[in-house]
């Protein structure tokens, strides 16, 4: 049986796949690690609560012990690091929590996966490491070889975090990727972000 650790799976696309790798894989086991921030709602996986192959356990990607604790009582073969501050606008008003946990988060969960041999480490990042794309060009889009350009402390943290998970990689031979996809929408999706704050007002006002 394989384990997955998927962290910050009470949010918005964490919580989603937690429900598609229970689903597509019935013989892997999933844990979700949490800390159960603003934007976390266990609600999300209440669907999944009572499978055998889930765990729910709440906790800091950044706190080293809770952590180590984690890997060592689960020995996961694979994480997946969903777990982060979002929202761009917090990363204006107070940008610290934004280094603490996608940054040292990121840190801390790589060297559990160094000290317990996970297989691989996948790091879910965003397009915003590479800035904004100009209105008037529709033409062009951005490619793994555009360079960063962040244009936020929010954004600054994940290409830190990506910078570090390539490190690791090359310093310690660690299997590691990286996705950096543009927006998402979707059930579970937290109400302060552009689409599911809109459309209410739309459709009440
Ligand atoms: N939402 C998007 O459109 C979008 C786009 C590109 C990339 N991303 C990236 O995808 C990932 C998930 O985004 P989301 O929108 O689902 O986020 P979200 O804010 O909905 O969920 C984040 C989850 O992480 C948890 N969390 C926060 N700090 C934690 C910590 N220190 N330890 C453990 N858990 C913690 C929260 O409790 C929450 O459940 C993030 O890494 C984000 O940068 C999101």
């Amino acid at each position: 049986m394989k384990k997955i650790i998927v962290t910050g799976g009470a949010g918005f696309i964490g919580g989603n796949f937690v429900h598609y790798v229970l689903n597509a894989r019935k013989d892997w086991r999933v844990i979700c690690l949490d800390a159960l921030t603003y934007a976390g709602n266990t609600e999300t996986l209440a669907d999944v609560w009572k499978n055998p192959n889930f765990r729910f356990v709440k906790g800091d990607i950044t706190d080293v012990s809770a952590v180590s604790k984690l890997f060592e009582e689960e020995s996961p073969d694979y994480v997946v690091n969903f777990a982060a501050e979002s929202h761009v606008d917090r990363s204006i008003e107070n940008p610290s929590v934004f280094l603490t946990t996608n940054i040292i988060g990121t840190q801390v969960l790589m060297d559990a996966c160094r000290k317990y041999g996970t297989e691989r480490f996948h790091q879910v990042s965003t397009d915003e490491v590479y800035g904004d794309l100009p209105l008037e060009r529709p033409d062009l889009m951005f490619t793994e070889q555009t360079p960063l350009h962040t244009s936020s402390p929010y954004s600054a943290s994940k290409a830190s975090a990506d910078l570090l998970v390539l490190a690791y990689h090359r310093t310690f031979g660690l299997n590691v990727s990286i996705s950096r996809c543009s927006n998402n929408y979707g059930p579970y999706h937290f109400p302060e972000k552009l689409i599911p704050r809109h459309i209410p007002r739309f459709l009440y006002s």
